[in-house]
């Protein structure tokens, strides 16, 4: 058995668990969510993901930017709902795209920087009837 070998989980960065050298990484990293507290049953909302202020060019850059959707009560969670891919200098990492939920869920936003990892923020949106 390999005693260094972490779970993948354990890879990726969100500012609870930034400790050291990583806080300050934290502000330029987390993705800032954008979203609505509240939203009714299967009704289109925007959903804003963005990134920085942070480095764009082909040396250091924001490459991918994935959204799931985990729902409270669905026993195999996470759902995928968007994946970008982002090209450095052209592609600035900020996107909108609408969702619509079933029942209260929580949004995790994951952006990978090719420097500094992969960096999760989450956000609860409850769903009315
Ligand atoms: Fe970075």
């Amino acid at each position: 058995m390999v005693i260094n070998m972490k779970k993948f989980a354990e890879l990726i960065y969100s500012p609870e668990s930034a400790t050291g050298e990583v806080l300050s990484k934290v502000e330029s990293h987390t993705p800032k969510i954008i979203a609505p507290d509240k939203v009714k049953a299967n009704e289109e909302f925007k959903i804003k993901i963005s990134v920085g202020p942070h480095p764009n060019t082909v040396e250091h850059s924001i490459r991918k930017i994935e959204i799931y959707v985990a729902e409270k009560t669905r026993k195999f969670n996470p759902i995928l709902v968007a994946s970008i891919d982002l090209i450095p200098i052209y592609s600035e990492p900020e996107l909108e795209i609408k969702l619509k939920l079933k029942e209260t869920s929580t949004i995790y936003a994951i952006a990978y920087c090719n420097l500094h990892g992969l960096w999760e923020n989450r956000k609860e949106i409850i769903v009315e009837d």
